[in-house]
């Protein structure tokens, strides 16, 4: 396998990022900016995508600034390393991997290497095989009923994804009622569980490792519920597995058929387009999920064809210059959609755990910030919460409003209420970035806050899954300006070995003493 190793002409780049600098330091009233620059802001700065518009028009970033950050992009090999992913190359040097999450997505024939897509595709085949006699009633419980619910369990990628998706749909999921238990609080089962009847429930065990402590220790308790209910033999019939481990599965006790596979080669943050979709292919069927997957798939193409013009490319330099050039330390995530009540979830996994990082691409320390804090709440209950940190805090935080311009439900109604959410919607962007003035300090807004507003007609399979690929690919080429590798996460182990420590009472491991967890909980 060949190995990508960039390399940067460092002196160039230090050219640039002073140059940009000095542009984003100059740059001070930015009305007084759009005035003088109407004409070509709009040619910059509003991008579409079929019937995606992503408007970035309300920023305070001129456009000068923009054409830095782009040669800055062209320095840093954002290119090579986009096309080192789709060729299947080892991005990912320190787990050793590829990471060739764009094929999963893709149909018979397209740009990724022929052996990718033939493994995709067998997967693919399986999963849907599996998804579909679900949905028919063909694939019974063990006392031969049609399943009713599903409990599935994963934590992370293997949880956020398709969790975040189902919801997302929910219009257009069937009756199958799915329930998703992901931490390890023991209430969060029991909360999901207490009204399910175990006959017939089917329970999905996602987890790529296969040896994750919350998904397996919420699996044992699931199944003793179950066995404990209808029968050993019964538990152990009514579950699937979905892993890149297939071993750590089948010595779990998993039968070869009971094990839906998924490629190494994907991340767990990136696995929603794999059989880590089994629940969403459950909810919404075969042929929805495949317009999810053209969604995604149009977004590799819209990238492949556009690159530095993409919308993800953008997206990434903005949220590059805020945070290394403005100081903002957070970006927020504002969908006014109550089906994406998870997607700023879905998205602080994505982007904290790719781009929290401090160590380059060619193992050196990076000299400038990576991730900012990614957050979030749907709109409107938002105007009511942390909206007033947004228009007159002391922090300028960029936000990201999401809107679609017809509800997913349809009633007279219900079409006068959209209408009022989306007023709400642009009312917040054009209030952020104008500002009103006034002598009275707290009543004063000075405006200059960055929104993108991210608008499109439904929030169809298909819108979703371009969504959730543009904010990957924004995540990738974000890596590539700050030299990173998006694709591992050792940041997560050493807590995961304390709290091991600690549980099993490991003599001075790390410097904790024995027993000190048992004495945390006799403090009451
Ligand atoms: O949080 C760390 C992590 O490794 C994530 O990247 C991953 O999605 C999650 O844990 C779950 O891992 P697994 O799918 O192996 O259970």
């Amino acid at each position: 396998m060949e190995f990508y190793t960039p390399e940067y002409n460092e002196k160039k780049i230090k050219e640039l990022e002073l140059a940009l600098s000095k542009e984003v330091l100059a740059t001070k009233n930015f009305i007084d900016l759009s005035e003088i620059e109407t004409s070509t802001r709009e040619k910059f700065l509003v991008k579409n995508m079929g019937d995606l518009t992503f408007d970035a028009s309300r920023h305070c970033i001129s456009s000068k600034a923009i054409k830095i950050a782009k040669e800055i992009f062209d320095e840093v090999k954002a290119k090579e390393f986009l096309e080192a992913i789709w060729s299947g190359k080892v991005v990912n040097k320190t787990e050793n991997r590829r990471a060739l999450h764009p094929a999963l997505r893709a149909p018979k024939g397209s740009f990724f290497p022929t052996s990718i897509s033939d493994e995709v595709h067998a997967q693919r085949e399986t999963l849907f095989k599996v998804s579909e006699s679900i949905r028919k009633g063909e694939l019974r419980s063990f006392s031969g009923e049609k399943y009713n619910s599903l409990l599935a369990l994963g934590i992370g990628g293997s949880d956020l994804g398709p969790r975040m998706a189902v919801k997302a749909l929910s219009p257009y999921t069937g009756s199958i009622d799915l329930r998703f238990v992901s931490n390890i609080d023991p209430a969060e089962l029991s909360n999901q569980i207490h009204d399910l009847d175990p006959k017939n429930t089917l329970v999905i065990v996602s987890s790529k490792t296969f040896t994750t402590l919350e998904t397996i220790s919420n699996a044992n308790a699931a199944f003793n519920w179950m066995a404990k209910s209808i029968s050993e033999d019964g538990a152990k019939f009514q579950r699937l597995a979905v892993t890149a481990n297939t071993n750590n599965a089948k010595n779990y006790g998993l039968k070869d058929n009971q094990i839906i596979k998924f490629s190494n080669w994907v991340g767990g943050r990136n696995s929603i387009w794999s059989s880590v979709g089994l629940p969403l292919a459950i909810a919404i069927g075969q042929k929805k999920f495949e317009e999810f997957l053209a969604g995604g798939f149009s977004v590799d193409n819209h990238v492949k064809d556009e690159m530095i013009n993409s919308i993800p490319s953008l997206m990434a330099i903005l949220g590059y210059i805020h945070r290394n050039y403005i100081g903002s330390s957070s970006h927020c995530i504002v969908p006014y959609d109550t089906n994406l009540s998870y997607f700023p979830s879905y998205l602080q996994q994505l982007e904290m755990e790719s781009n929290g990082k401090s160590v380059s691409i060619n193992d050196d320390f990076i000299k400038s910030h990576s991730a900012p804090v990614i957050w979030g709440l749907v709109g409107t209950d938002s105007q009511h919460s942390f909206f007033q940190m947004l228009h007159q805090g002391s922090d300028n935080i960029p936000v990201d409003i999401m809107v679609a311009r017809s509800s997913t439900y349809e009633s007279e109604n219900i079409t006068q209420r959209h209408r009022m959410l989306v007023a709400n919607a642009l009312g917040q962007a054009e209030a952020l970035f104008r500002g009103k003035k006034n002598k009275i300090k707290h009543k004063n807004f000075d405006g200059n806050r960055s929104v993108s507003l991210i608008s499109y007609n439904k929030l169809s399979p298909y819108r979703l899954g371009s969504l959730i690929a543009i904010y990957e690919y924004k995540v990738i080429i974000q890596a590539a300006l700050w030299k990173i590798n998006p694709f591992d996460q050792f940041g997560v182990e050493l807590g995961k070995e304390f709290a091991n420590a600690l549980i099993n009472n490991e003599k001075n491991a790390f410097g904790i003493k024995t027993d000190t967890l048992d004495k945390f909980l006799k403090l009451k």
